[in-house]
């Protein structure tokens, strides 16, 4: 059988790694598959020296958009990056030049997959992006195939690394986020402009696909709910210790009352649950079928190795010919569901006050939950300063979101409270 002719545009990071394993396992590669895979053109905007030994027998195309269309290729690989501009471009034009597309572009699937996806059927393609999702771990291809039989409950999980790194830094040291950041920013673990990791958009957007894949509708980023982890303090992560638990970011997708919920938060969860186990710039999913019940999938979600596994093992399924549809079902199958909205979210709470040490803090705190009607499970005060604020922290049984909102309100307007009060999810995974 002849070889898979495989076009790349983009050679950063990702690129590098896909042109290193295509070289390094060919041979491997070409035994599961049944035919070879054969780097025939690249793309970047320059070429990098390093990579020039294995790129001689590929095309060169200055222009992407010229690999997109090119006669040489069968499949394009996009590993340009940004969810608009020629990374879309290269995309859109290979599906209608018939080719099939991988990608690593989440923020790219997030916003434009159902148009993809459509665009990928009309001209008899395949679209695959399991890198898009917890970079090497095959989170997509397991719900897609292994897990196919089964109706799924819930997904969620650490879809950041560098979320996951900063907060465990600062579980193990002490540290409070500015800090860490910073450090993560010189080690290179995170950006000089941390923004799209930080303030929960990554994972986002990676939630945003698990959905369509877990629920067979279409991709809804706009409803997903989004916080980061800038707020977190070194405070919350000590009292999240004393009071059993751990405060990771999670990405959650589930069928709540009212639809999907999708939300992307600071969480606290049970130390001892698996997904409190996974630290620093490891990723993980736990899926939940109905049959199945839980399953949960670990590995290194980013680096140029990892990321270069998931998008060869696309190839490999293609170079098959067994390529499963993007989200799990035929476009025309994609139901649109309902979005709960975040005021309908469930669960207890945990609070965290800053408050001038008077007499009388506790009651009228006590008094603005009840008017809510939220009910108090526990609260913590540490250190007596009357000259001085000390933290108060509470947390709550079960509730919505929407009346702890109201507290949240009420709270601020109260004298004694000096800062902004800190809400953190608890959720019971
Ligand atoms: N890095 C990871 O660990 C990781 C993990 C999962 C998913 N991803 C996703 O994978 C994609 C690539 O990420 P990356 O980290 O490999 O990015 P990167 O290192 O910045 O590489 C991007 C590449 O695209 C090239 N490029 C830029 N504009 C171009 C154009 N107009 N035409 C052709 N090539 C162009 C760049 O060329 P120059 O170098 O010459 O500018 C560079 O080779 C992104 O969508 C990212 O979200 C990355």
């Amino acid at each position: 059988m002849t070889a898979l002719r495989v076009g790349i545009a983009g050679l950063g990071t990702v690129g590098g790694g896909v042109v290193k394993l295509l070289a390094e396992h060919a041979d491997l590669h070409a035994a599961r598959a049944g035919r070879g895979l054969r780097l025939a053109a690249a793309s970047a905007l320059e070429m990098p020296r390093a990579l020039a030994p294995l790129l001689k027998n590929a095309v060169w195309h200055g222009d992407a958009l010229d690999l997109a269309a090119s006669p040489e290729v069968d499949v394009v690989v996009e590993l340009i990056g940004g969810e608009e501009g020629i990374a879309r471009k290269v995309v859109e034009k290979a599906l209608q030049s018939g080719k099939s597309v991988v990608t690593a572009n989440k923020a790219l699937i997030a916003h434009h997959g159902n148009e993809l996806a459509k665009a990928a059927e009309d001209n008899g393609a395949s679209l695959l992006f399991e890198a898009a999702v917890a970079g090497g771990v095959p989170i997509l291809k397991a719900m897609r195939e292994g897990l196919a039989a089964n109706r799924f409950v819930r997904v969620y999980g650490i879809l950041n690394g560098t979320c996951n790194y900063i907060l465990t830094e600062m579980e193990q040291t002490g540290r409070d986020f500015d800090e860490v950041l910073a450090e993560a920013q010189a080690r290179g673990y995170a950006e000089a402009n941390p923004s799209t990791d930080v303030d929960g958009f990554d994972a986002a957007h990676k939630l945003a696909i698990l959905t369509a894949v877990a629920f067979g509708c279409p991709v809804n980023f706009s409803a997903v709910f989004v916080e980061g982890i800038r707020a977190v303090s070194a405070l919350d992560i000590e009292f999240a210790r004393e009071l059993g638990y751990r405060i990771k970011l999670l990405g959650i997708t589930g069928r709540g009352k009212a639809g999907i919920e999708q939300r992307v938060h600071p969480c606290m969860v049970w130390a001892d649950t698996p997904i409190a186990q996974v630290s620093g710039v490891l990723n993980a999913v736990v899926a939940e079928g109905d049959f199945v019940g839980q399953t949960v999938f670990e590995g290194a979600g980013a680096g140029e190795r990892p990321t270069a596994s998931a998008v060869v093992g696309d190839l490999i399924d293609l170079a098959r010919g067994r390529a499963a549809p993007p989200f799990a079902v035929p476009v025309s199958e994609l139901v649109a569901l309902p979005a709960q909205s975040m005021a309908d979210r469930t669960g207890a709470y945990y609070v965290r006050l800053i408050v001038r040490d008077q007499p009388g803090v506790l009651a009228d705190a006590a008094e603005v939950f009840a008017a809510a009607g939220v009910s108090i499970e526990s609260v913590l005060q540490r250190g007596r300063d009357p000259k001085a604020t000390v933290p108060l922290i509470l947390t709550t049984h079960a509730t919505t979101e929407a009346a702890m909102r109201r507290v949240r309100t009420a709270l601020a307007g109260l004298a004694a409270v000096v800062e902004e009060p800190m809400l953190i999810r608890i959720e019971s995974l």
